[in-house]
């Protein structure tokens, strides 16, 4: 076991969760209208990561967020079964094949959001062979960034770059299904393994004692040994930024998914309590955990990602387990939270969820709406509706 350590502090999410159905269909029949309004704007562009006032303006398929579009198209098409999405889709997977081929800005590791999404989600969805072959690629080009020594996948930059050698991230972990799809389609370890040691050394380094998070940590490329911490969209180097918790119990709960090892979803749960343990009134999260009340602005987007962090979690653990519901709650009252308070509903938008936070420090994004919050609503309520097989 772990020597990482955080227990649920309060009873909060005890209480027993009620998603009512009627309720949830208008909830989703509304991101289904968004999206619907969107279809001809983002056919061949997409949307940018973070809303201008909160409209999204089209942009091409460049940056690290180009895939939660498409990602939220196939979710509503298994929802609907409505070939009206096909087209569009089709369009879209063109341009990820192209992005792939000319290797536009592709020196990053979220070749994992941009592939899994895109190729892997369109394999599985549409049994697209084509697909199949594309993602695969793409795991070939992300294996590229991975350090023999340091045993991690690089996040960000050229591997020449000294400002980004070694360095790791948690959003990585988000990025390794790509790696563990190509290992069992290809029936090559490597991948794998790649996937598993990233994991293994995020799970040393960046996760703190306390069950808390780096946002990055540097290592040694020379001779593998760890160096240290620091934030780039945290409040500060030693405080946890909310949305790379989130993606760390997200992340770690889908390596034990496809590895089996139970000491990540050991991980995930400690993650998960950290987190829950920092929310406030409305259970919507500030941008770092290190605010639990105040004027500081919140974070809808990794609440999103939390709720269907917690769904996959709250799955894997056996029945007798003593937060397996509480994690459940938990997640289904931040659904119930944003849907009641931080959509866009009532104001003019081509966006779904409200107040998400890009980046504060850069001043990106900031109470904004950010495409992967939008992606990671649909899919929290998707997942509360359908016995749906994940894209990760
Ligand atoms: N993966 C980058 C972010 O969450 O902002």
């Amino acid at each position: 076991m772990s020597t990482i350590h955080e227990e649920m502090k309060h009873d909060k999410f005890k209480a027993k969760a009620v998603l009512d159905s009627k309720w949830l269909e208008e909830e989703i029949q509304y991101v289904l209208q968004k999206i619907d309004e969107n279809l001809d704007l983002f056919t061949e562009k997409v949307p940018p990561a973070a809303s201008t006032n909160l409209m999204y303006i089209p942009e091409d398929n460049n940056d690290w967020t180009a895939s939660f579009w498409i990602g939220m198209l196939y979710l509503a098409y298994e929802y609907t079964g409505n070939d009206k999405y096909l087209d569009v889709i089709k369009t879209q997977l063109e341009s990820f094949s192209e992005r792939l081929t000319k290797n536009i800005q592709l020196e990053t590791h979220d070749i994992g959001f941009l592939y899994s999404l895109s190729c892997v989600a369109g394999y599985q969805v549409l049994k697209d062979e084509t697909a199949k072959e594309i993602a695969i690629k793409a795991a070939d080009k992300l294996i590229t960034r991975y350090h023999q020594k340091a045993k991690i996948i690089q996040a960000w930059g050229d591997l020449s770059d000294p400002e980004q050698l070694g360095r790791m991230i948690i959003d990585c972990n988000m990025n390794l299904p790509l790696l563990y799809f190509a290992s069992r389609e290809t029936g090559n370890q490597k991948y794998y393994n790649i996937a598993v040691n990233h994991a293994k050394q995020a799970a040393k380094y960046i996760v703190r004692e306390d069950a808390s998070t780096y946002h990055t940590f540097y290592m040694d490329t020379e001779n593998g040994e760890p160096l240290y911490g620091k934030t780039a969209q945290g409040y500060t180097d030693q405080s946890c930024w909310a949305r790379g918790q989130a993606w760390g119990v997200y992340g770690f709960a889908l390596s034990y998914v496809h590895t089996g090892d139970r000491e990540f979803l050991d991980i995930a749960e400690k993650l998960a309590n950290y987190f829950l343990n920092r929310l406030p009134d409305d259970n919507i999260c500030y941008w770092d955990l290190v605010f639990t009340e105040g004027k500081e602005e919140r974070d809808s987007s990794a609440a999103a990602i939390m709720a269907c962090g917690l769904l996959e979690l709250s799955k894997n653990l056996p029945v007798s387990h003593q937060y397996k519901e509480v994690y459940e709650n938990a997640a289904i009252k931040m659904i119930k939270s944003l849907a009641e308070s931080y959509t866009t509903k009532k104001v003019h938008s081509n966006g779904i969820l409200l107040h998400a936070v890009y980046s504060k420090p850069d001043n990106n994004g900031v109470d904004d709406c950010c495409i992967w919050g939008d992606y990671y609503y649909l899919e929290a309520l998707i997942r509360t509706v359908m016995s749906w097989k994940m894209y990760w």
